[in-house]
């Protein structure tokens, strides 16, 4: 198993929220649904778009763009015009710690 690096903190997420981190040049998108945290990748496949940014509806984002939905527990694409996924990071909460664990 990698190591995990604090990346944020929980009180920074608003539940149905999320915010961009950076791990190692890698632009992560971290996500709050309801208490549970969720990593993937923070840039949309299809055109680069800030997954960060997009609504959470569940466990889905809608990339702020042009509209594909990604599974923010898998970084699978749900919805065109993604078709591709995004890497999903696994996630450890410590305290009042957000780890991601190094890509
Ligand atoms: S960049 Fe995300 S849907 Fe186009």
């Amino acid at each position: 198993m990698g190591e995990f690096i604090k990346v944020a903190e929980t009180k920074d997420i608003a539940a149905g929220t999320g915010i961009l981190v950076e791990l190692e040049g890698e632009r992560i998108a971290l996500f709050n649904e309801n208490g549970t945290f969720y990593a993937i990748g923070d840039i949309c496949t299809h055109s680069g778009g800030p997954l960060s940014e997009g609504d959470l509806d569940g466990d889905t984002v809608t990339c702020p763009w042009h509209g594909a939905q990604f599974d923010v527990k898998t970084g699978e694409a749900m919805g065109p015009p993604a078709s591709e996924p995004v890497p999903s990071y696994q996630v450890k909460v410590e305290g009042g710690d957000i780890l991601i664990e190094r890509p």
